[in-house]
């Protein structure tokens, strides 16, 4: 890399937007995409619009069955008819899961009859303006970010024997280091952007403790950030900074690139427990002290089972189970 675009990486500003794609791309294996899904099975959640939409048209265009995870029943049977409507022949099967909800993930992992999983991804996401809990009483950003996906990854694991999960995260999470106490602390002034980056931290730590714990069953875990891109969820939770960046956002293709490539790309077999961004692993750590110790890594481990209930041990230290 020329040190000219060292400099531009490490500006941020000139490579999350849509110049650093732009730049980056110049760098991609040509034919990465060109790959065919037919006959395998893809899930990916929060499909109906920004990034999961492309991912789900993306994978529907190669041939795969997707499997369109969406809260909203209209909202998601729109986002099926227009990938429908662009490629006739596409299988797409809409299912009605909220991954904030342990009860939705389970009757739905429970009703799905396929019998083999290649991809899973975890996209939904979303920063929410005001502290919110779920029935199951977590924070929302907690439960659909961290606890939903492990859940959903743990409750499809035989099926997934052999296939690959990605986790869309978000540069956001360079800003926090990993706190389990503070992600948990339900009490005083909430921050959305502050929840959300930690949590998507979160994700980050979550995804190379799987890639562990699932290497027995060649399942591969990566997780990977998007850059900025231009989505209806940047533009109703970050109004001022949609109108500042402009068309200096990534299109939500190019934002989506990383994670279909990611889910589809031959040079990815067998690496896992990565962080990548535009095809390229990277360090999940840009600032001072934000690189968490062993312990707190255990206790995210440890958290996730005790909230997602019913797999090992109901404590909340590290158990027999960690990765
Ligand atoms: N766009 C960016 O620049 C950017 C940057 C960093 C990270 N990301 C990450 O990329 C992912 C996609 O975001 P986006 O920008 O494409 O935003 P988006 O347009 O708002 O899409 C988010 C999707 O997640 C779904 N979702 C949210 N909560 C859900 C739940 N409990 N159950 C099921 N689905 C749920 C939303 O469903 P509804 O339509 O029903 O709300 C929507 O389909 C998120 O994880 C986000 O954190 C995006």
């Amino acid at each position: 890399m020329t040190w000219w675009n060292r400099i531009l990486d490490k500006s941020i500003l000139f490579s999350f937007d849509r110049s650093g794609y732009q730049r980056h791309e110049r760098a991609f294996l040509s034919g990465s995409l060109d790959v065919s899904m037919e006959g395998r099975s893809c899930l990916v959640s929060g499909a109906n619009s920004g990034l999961g939409f492309e991912l789900a048209r993306g994978l529907a265009a190669r041939g795969a069955a997707v499997h369109m995870l969406c809260r909203n029943p209209q909202r998601g049977a729109q986002a099926k008819q227009a990938i429908q409507a662009e490629h006739s022949a596409a299988q797409l099967q809409l299912h009605i899961v909220d991954l904030s909800s342990l009860a939705s993930i389970r009757s739905f992992v429970a009703g799905f009859e396929i019998n083999r999983v290649d991809v899973l991804l975890h996209n939904a996401g979303l920063l929410p303006l005001r502290r919110e809990l779920t029935a199951d009483g977590l924070e929302l950003t907690v439960a659909t970010h961290l606890v939903g996906p492990f859940l959903l990854t743990r409750l499809l694991a035989e099926k997934l024997a052999g296939g690959r999960v990605v986790f869309v995260s978000s540069g956001g999470m360079y800003a926090k280091r990993l706190d389990v106490e503070a992600m948990l602390r339900n009490e005083g002034s909430y921050d959305g952007v502050a929840a959300y980056a930690m949590t998507k931290r979160a994700q980050v730590v979550l995804a190379e403790l799987l890639a562990e714990q699932l290497k027995q069953r060649n399942i591969t875990v990566n997780s990977m950030h998007p850059g900025w891109a231009a989505t209806p969820g940047v533009e109703r939770s970050l109004p001022r900074f949609w109108t500042v960046m402009g068309k200096r956002l990534r299109t939500p293709a190019q934002g989506a690139d990383t994670a279909l490539w990611l889910a589809v790309a031959a040079e990815v077999e067998g690496l896992s427990g990565r962080f990548w961004f535009d095809r390229e692993v990277v360090s999940p750590y840009l600032f001072p002290g934000t690189r968490e110790d062993e312990l707190e890594r255990r206790r995210l481990w440890a958290l996730c089972e005790r909230l997602a209930g019913g797999f090992t041990s109901a404590a909340s230290e590290p158990s027999d189970s960690e990765p």
